[in-house]
């Protein structure tokens, strides 16, 4: 059986005064205190006591497979799945993917598949010293074969990447880890990154047939983006441009991390022959999490399904023009979250298929499954299935066929 059965967390028991955090660091701190985690205690043995409460909760479930994610290294080593099964004393037989704990680094929550090769291409930012973003690639067969350094000055925000035939698409955009708003002491409410307008907004170019190689980069105008819809090469009629469609806010995070603006989508093109990149707005619908047809990744899909207000947007990015699918109709009120895209088995066409989006009704405080046919995306759903339970509004999903 596959599916969410159980979750857990587990908080470490000691706690600190945060005012001893400006006692210590001479500015920030805060009110009250923050939990700790002790000499002994390190991201893996917190994954392991986490997993351990979330097994015993379903007695007689083992899990099948087991991956190990972490945004804070423990001795900067994030690949500790083999560890944590260990631990866990889980059969030899099940799975702990880790790269064979090759991989020091983060993880994007946006690796992208290229439908040609296999391979996994992804990369890892957040590290305060240089080099704040590298690149890696694994094989079709999970081996890690690929990292390097991604030369960008200064720690930005960088959340999605795009991924096209023939190029790695990197978003260097003017968003930046702040110091000053870290030690404040207010994490959980303000996330420490901040706006600034003397730093250059640029896409970074690197030849996948030269993975070492310099990257190429490319002024635009300044933005923030959260994530790519997807890219492709443009090499029609003698063109050498890459085309990028992007969700796209004008700023973002000046003054705090509140979220006040709208993301638009966007297409930039670059033309790789006279270095200029080509801004253009495609829609001024507010809309965020763009999902495509995965096995499209990189190539010249046509449809991409957006999150909007109570509605779905589909996107013809080859036609430029957009539906909606609404859910504030009677009997069907609802805010949706991001769809994802489930292919009819044996089928290559993206209409071929069938969106799945988790609908909350804040009135009812319910949440429904709802499975929409591709090839109707305006017309009634063929199925919506009440969950148990609320499901709370997340940021991404997938579909994981059997
Ligand atoms: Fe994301």
């Amino acid at each position: 059986m596959r599916g969410i059965l159980s979750a857990a967390g587990y908080v470490p028991y000691r706690r600190l005064a945060r005012a001893d955090i400006k006692d210590f660091m001479g500015s920030g701190g805060g009110k009250g205190t923050r939990a700790v985690a002790s000499h002994d205690e390190d991201t893996t043995t917190l994954g392991v006591e986490a997993a351990r409460l979330a097994m015993r909760s379903v007695p007689g479930h083992s899990p099948e497979s087991l991956w190990f994610a972490t945004s804070v290294p423990a001795y900067l080593d994030k690949t500790n799945a083999t560890a944590v099964a260990a631990a866990l004393r889980l059969p030899g037989d099940v799975g702990a993917y880790d790269f064979g704990g090759m991989l020091t680094d983060s993880m994007t929550a946006h690796p992208k598949i290229c439908p040609n090769t296999g391979e996994l291409h992804f990369f890892g930012a957040g590290n305060i010293f240089e080099p704040h973003v590298s690149y890696h690639r694994a094989d079709a067969d999970g081996r890690l074969t690929i990292s390097r350094p991604i030369d960008v000055p200064a720690l930005t925000l960088m959340h999605d990447f795009a991924l096209t035939a023939e190029h790695v698409v990197f978003l260097d955009l003017p968003l930046l880890f702040d110091l000053r708003v870290a030690l404040g002491g207010s994490f959980e409410r303000d996330l420490p990154y901040r706006w600034d307008d003397q730093y250059r907004a640029r896409l970074g170019v690197l030849r996948r047939d030269d993975p070492y190689g310099q990257l190429r980069w490319f002024d635009i105008d300044p933005c923030f983006v959260f994530h790519v819809v997807n890219a492709h090469d443009v090499t029609a009629r003698g063109e050498n441009a890459i085309a990028l469609e992007v969700l796209r806010y004008d700023e973002m995070w000046r003054h705090n991390s509140e979220f006040g603006t709208d993301a638009a989508l966007w297409r930039w093109t670059i033309n790789l022959d006279t270095g200029v990149v080509e801004e253009s707005q495609l829609d001024d619908r507010g809309v965020e999490f763009p999902r495509i047809d995965d096995r499209l990744a990189g190539t010249s899909a046509r449809y991409s399904v957006a999150v909007g207000s109570d509605a779905l947007i589909r996107y013809d990015l080859q036609r430029d023009t957009a539906v909606e699918h609404r859910f504030d109709s009677a009997g069907e009120a609802g805010a949706p979250g991001e769809a994802v895209f489930a292919p009819a088995i044996g089928r290559p066409d993206e209409l071929a298929g069938w969106y799945l989006t988790y609908v909350y009704n804040s009135v009812t405080d319910s949440s429904d499954l709802v499975v929409i046919d591709a090839s109707d995306f305006e017309g009634e759903p063929v199925a919506r299935i009440r969950m148990p339970r609320r499901v709370p509004h997340g940021f991404h999903g997938n579909w994981i066929a059997d």
